[in-house]
């Protein structure tokens, strides 16, 4: 009886079918599921998703920045991606008095345009298949002698493309685990510019609450502009340059969605790992989320308190706090519905499924033992581990501070040049002004007091820096006023805070002046005891995982060939394809979930003066008169401001185009729904859903809301 439940449970393992599960790479789609993409209303053919010779849609998509997509609207480089993903762009261009962050920006004309020096756009120039030269090299090296062997031919592939040329960038990217690798190679613009941005009341409507939910009426848009040299080549910021002639754009259609309709998406999704273990998911839930939860909720109370008085401060914290917030929700609802889904014992069933396999493959048959050696050797310091990226080095203070380290050791150091030093000092000035650009004294000072406590209540006492805590409570006691107390005098008293203090150290850089300023020396405890005992066996810890998920993936492919042809690899900000369609779902119990939400229903969330459900009265204004002009949806008589789709992606899509079957924009994707935010590590069939704006909305806001209708003009309208 049990063998068979076995068996019964390995086929299906086999058989399942994904739906809409997939994140394709793009130059395998003719291969893998351009047929299928038909079948479900695709009208293009294979060589318009993506040729290598020819335009096409694959070159109208980019990276936007670090971590978001964007994409090509017009023939002179306008690019449409997330509000959220210009955000920091259009704060650091905002001040009080000219406050595009709250108002909103439009370039009446393309002087007007304000150059966003922090960003950058990468174009896919082309993918090779690299995997036979990697694992000619790396044979079966195990370990870190694997990825030292690694990082050196990564390295060598990518020079040997790019060279020394500023404006070309290359990765080499890892597939199913380290079985397979490509090569990815881009064209790096450096000279983009801020075109428009709605009101953050529009363009972060429903704020953190919202934030990760459906029904959603957040119009999350903002554009931009790539430059290039006159010579039509990528370039620095100049005057000179002029707007990009793009070797594709998408068109943009107006012709709204209905339930059921073909959608497919491009872009970079940053991380899955779905064929993450029963293990990796127990270490999660049960101490790396509530961990990270705990201290980002203390972390975002005392901001928020601080950012609600004063519109300066507002500014100054919105990014990051829009950022620790953003993933603070997403890892709370992750466990949540990893719980729900039973994610973990379903794991484990496919763990003793590939066991039962392994039977006739003995060297498969030990993996889960190691699995599970590796993570109770890692388990007892992984809450430290948290406690330090999200606690200690949450309080900006001590993260500026932790960057002098490598300053302290040259200062040590009799070997150590003074050219050595004065570079050091050189590099900690300038990133203390930008430290300084960004601090918030009174909530880094709750923060601090908070995170020593929080830390010394609950990570082992056998681990904690020695005679710090000691000496703490000698001057301070051991209450909550102490440790408040102790992170008062470190604020009033450290040189990184005071000028006149630090220009004197610069002038004269004492080793003992830098060890005993109060904020340095936290620090340096904390980060020397974690460095000197902890992290190399977070290094070991992973590294072992590294191997024996490669080791699981290959016997994955192996237990079934025919299925393996169809796998995706796990996403890894390389360029995905995810298609599917437009469809409504049933949440919960007798709840059902239309597939759009309407202006009307962002009217009924609409609060007057709220932090979050604000609105702009000119919005209200042209509600009430119904001015809809051509973006409005004949069925609603309504515009649609946002829509869901089944389409399977994840953080780094932001900003991502939403296709339909010809080829034209119907909107940007920009979040994922709260009760299947457990898809990295698992897509639910029946639940998972992708938000997107509508792009008549944003055309909507653009045009009659931002009064930028040049804007529209530049597009190639399909009607
Ligand atoms: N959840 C969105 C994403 O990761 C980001 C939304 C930003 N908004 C916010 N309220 N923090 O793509």
């Amino acid at each position: 009886m049990r063998k068979l439940f076995v068996s019964v449970t390995f086929l299906l393992l086999i058989l399942r079918s994904y739906a809409d599960e997939g994140m394709w790479l793009p130059l395998l789609l003719g291969q893998q599921v351009y047929k299928d993409m038909v079948k479900k209303g695709l009208k293009l053919s294979a060589e318009q998703l993506y040729s290598v010779n020819k335009a096409s849609i694959k070159d109208a998509i980019i990276i936007f920045g670090n971590g978001c997509t964007g994409e090509i609207v017009s023939n002179q480089g306008l690019i449409f991606t997330n509000h959220h993903c210009g955000y920091d762009a259009i704060a650091t261009s905002s001040t009080v008095e000219h406050n595009y962050l709250h108002d909103g920006f439009y370039a009446a004309d393309k002087n007007q345009e304000i150059p966003a020096n922090k960003i950058t756009v990468r174009f896919l120039n082309r993918i090779q298949d690299v995997t036979q030269r990697v694992m000619a090299a790396v044979g079966n090296l195990q370990g870190t002698d694997r990825s030292t062997k690694l990082s050196e031919l990564s390295n060598q592939i990518i020079s040997e493309v790019v060279g020394g040329d500023e404006f070309k960038s290359g990765v080499v990217a890892s597939m199913f685990k380290g079985n397979q690798y490509f090569l990815f190679v881009y064209d790096v613009y450096k000279d983009i510019r801020l075109v428009g941005a709605p009101p953050e009341s529009i363009g972060k409507f429903g704020g953190d609450t919202d934030n990760w939910e459906w029904p959603r009426h957040t119009g999350d848009f903002s554009v931009f502009r790539v430059y290039m040299s006159p010579d039509g080549n990528p370039a620095n910021y100049s005057r000179n340059n002029v707007p990009l002639k793009p070797k594709y754009f998408l068109p943009v259609s107006l012709k709204g969605v209905n339930d059921g309709s073909f959608a497919m998406i491009y872009g970079y999704p940053g991380g899955t790992n779905r064929y993450e273990t029963s293990y990796g998911i127990d270490l999660k839930n049960s101490i790396e989320n509530p961990t990270l939860v705990k201290l980002r909720d203390m972390r975002l109370k005392y901001m928020f308190e601080e950012m609600k008085k004063d519109p300066v401060v507002k500014l100054q914290l919105a990014p990051d706090y829009a950022n620790i917030a953003n993933y603070w929700k997403f890892y709370e609802g992750e466990t949540k519905q990893l719980q729900k889904f039973h994610t973990q014992e379903q794991k484990a069933k496919d763990e003793q499924a590939f066991l039962q396999w392994a039977k006739s493959h003995p060297e498969y048959s030990n993996i889960f033992n190691e699995y599970a050696a590796n993570y109770a050797a890692w388990r007892p310091y992984s809450m430290h581990r948290q406690y330090m990226n999200e606690g200690i080095l949450g309080s900006p203070l001590v993260a500026y501070a932790a960057t002098l380290i490598p300053l302290e050791n040259a200062l040590a150091n009799n070997n150590s040049t003074k050219a050595d030093r004065d570079k050091l000092i050189a590099a900690a000035t300038n990133a203390r002004k930008a430290f300084l650009q960004t601090e918030n004294k009174p909530s880094d000072q709750r923060i601090l007091g908070s995170v020593l406590q929080m830390y010394y209540n609950d990570i082992d006492k056998g681990q904690q820096p020695s005679g710090f805590y000691q000496n703490l409570f000698n001057k301070y006691g051991t209450t909550e006023a102490g440790y408040q107390k102790y992170a008062a005098d470190v604020f009033n008293n450290t040189m990184l805070l005071n000028d006149n203090a630090w220009n004197r150290f610069v002038g004269n850089p004492e080793l003992m002046t830098l060890q005993s300023d109060p904020a340095y020396a936290i620090a340096s405890a904390f980060i020397r005891n974690y460095n000197s005992k902890y992290s190399s066996l977070y290094s070991q810890f992973v590294t072992k995982n590294n191997d024996l998920g490669r080791m699981y993936l290959k016997g994955i492919m192996e237990m079934n060939p025919e299925k393996a042809k169809m796998m995706y690899p796990d996403a890894n900000f390389t360029m995905r394809v995810s298609y599917g369609n437009v469809k409504s779902y049933t949440p919960r119990d007798a709840v059902h979930y239309d597939y759009i939400c309407t202006m009307k229903g962002m009217m009924e969330k609409y609060i007057p003066g709220d932090y979050e459900f604000d609105l702009p009265q000119k919005v209200v204004d042209l509600y009430n008169r119904k001015d809809f002009g051509q973006y409005k949806d004949p069925k609603y008589n309504d515009i649609v401001v946002t829509f869901i789709t089944t389409n399977d992606i994840t953080g780094g899509n932001s900003g991502s185009p939403v296709i339909n079957g010809n080829g034209e924009l119907i909107g940007l994707a920009f979040d994922g729904n709260y009760e299947a935010l457990s898809h990295k590590i698992a897509f639910d069939k029946d639940l998972n859903r992708t938000i997107c704006v509508d792009v008549r909305y944003v055309l909507w806001c653009i045009d009659k809301l931002g009064g930028a209708k040049h804007i529209v003009d530049e597009l190639k309208l399909a009607r």
